[in-house]
């Protein structure tokens, strides 16, 4: 029995597939190497933005004639976009040959849901779990050995869908996590452990007690074994100087901060919820160049965010200039549905967010050749 996974969307949901790559090897399944030979197909998807739910929608839509040469084929869609009920039911409706629609939280029973295929249901099920049930995780990232340490998040920043279809923030217990990674390093063929979560920043504040992020972070590198240890993703309004000190420290963690500024716009900033200024933010970045320096930062950006101006838009445009990231990844603002932005007056047409996005990506190729020269 052959099954094949395909991921949508962030490390995260890489991550995930590992878990049910895990699963389904524990069931009997083995990998297969492409849609036409596997019994059973997993789509775990994403929901961040509009696009990469309408590719969901075309690729599942693709496997009808699958589904009719092979009667025995189970199609299972699951991941934050079937977390959504409206767009599971959709999913539903528009494919009814779909055999399991489940949302973020049922994977680990994933197994159970497949018996219950084989004997004639099908299954829509949206409930929640427990982020620390201890799963077979099949790593699949070569010398990368990702470590969720949390989940969801509390932050609700207008734009985004990740509270709704990923709950509250719950962290794992460090115990739990420090022996995933002495089993990691254990087994001697990582080289590189990445930990994993919306807000990593946050880490252990609902934890009894309480755990700072840098204590994590601390204790992970007093582990003996040769590997480098980084982290993401980081929230600037979280973003402490012990963490920073930390990474300045620690020989062992990467010299890399993901740190996503969203907008240079103190205007658009507070519409999104970001809770920190342009000003908050470049301080934060001058903090970390000086006491770590040569570190590399990379950031996100959304532009054409609801009734964001030209003037407003060339605020982010020199922020760029100004941080010169090493990387950036520019996004144009995708409406999601349930989202305080998606209801705000003065969306943006697409033609101007297109441009931005371009003008936005055009500088940091030229920031980077420059960079690169030197
Ligand atoms: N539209 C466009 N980009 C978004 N992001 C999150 N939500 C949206 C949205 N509705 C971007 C943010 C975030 C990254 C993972 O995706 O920049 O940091
Ligand atoms: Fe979304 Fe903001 Fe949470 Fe990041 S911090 S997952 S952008 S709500």
């Amino acid at each position: 029995m052959k099954y094949y996974i395909v991921t949508y969307g962030c490390q995260m949901n890489v991550h995930e597939s590992e878990k049910i790559a895990g699963i389904l090897e524990r069931l009997g399944y083995s990998e297969g190497t492409c849609r036409e030979e596997a019994d059973i197909i997993v789509f775990n998807t994403c929901a961040i933005r509009e696009g990469a739910e309408d590719r969901v929608f075309g690729n599942v839509g693709n496997l009808k004639r699958l589904k009719k040469k092979n009667k025995n084929l189970i199609i299972a869609v699951c991941g934050c976009m079937t977390q959504k009920e409206q767009t599971a039911k959709k999913l539903m409706d528009t494919f009814p040959f779909l055999d399991i629609v489940i949302g973020t939280f049922n994977v680990p029973k994933l197994g159970y849901y497949i018996e219950q295929v084989k004997k004639g249901r099908q299954l829509e099920l949206l409930e929640e779990g427990d982020i620390d049930e201890v799963l077979p995780y099949k790593r699949t990232s070569g010398e990368n050995a990702w470590v969720n340490i949390m989940q969801g998040c509390n932050n609700f920043c207008t734009y985004c869908i990740v509270p709704y279809v990923k709950g509250r923030e719950k962290s794992r217990n460090e115990e739990n996590i420090l022996k995933e990674i002495k089993e990691i390093i254990s087994e001697g063929k990582y080289k590189k452990i990445t930990l994993l979560g919306q807000n990593v920043n946050s880490y252990g504040h609902d934890l009894t007690p309480a755990i700072p992020f840098s204590k994590l972070l601390h204790d992970i590198c007093a582990l003996e074994g040769e590997f480098t240890l980084s982290f993401m993703t980081s929230h600037p309004k979280d973003l402490t100087d012990d963490v920073i000190d930390a990474i300045a420290k620690e020989d062992k963690i990467e010299k890399y901060i993901h740190l996503p500024a969203q907008s240079g716009s103190n205007r658009i900033l507070k519409l999104m919820n970001r809770k920190y200024t342009r000003e908050k933010y470049i301080e934060i970045i001058n903090k970390i160049r000086e006491k770590i320096p040569n570190c590399r930062i990379t950031s996100d950006f959304i532009v054409g965010f609801p009734t964001e101006s030209e003037e407003e838009f060339e605020e982010t445009y020199s922020l760029v200039e100004t941080v010169r990231y090493d990387s950036i990844f520019a996004f144009m603002y995708s409406p999601r549905e349930g989202t305080v932005a998606s209801k705000m007056e003065g969306q943006i047409e697409d033609e101007v967010k297109n441009e931005r996005v371009n003008k936005l990506l055009s500088l940091e190729k030229k920031i980077q050749k420059e960079d690169n020269k030197r």
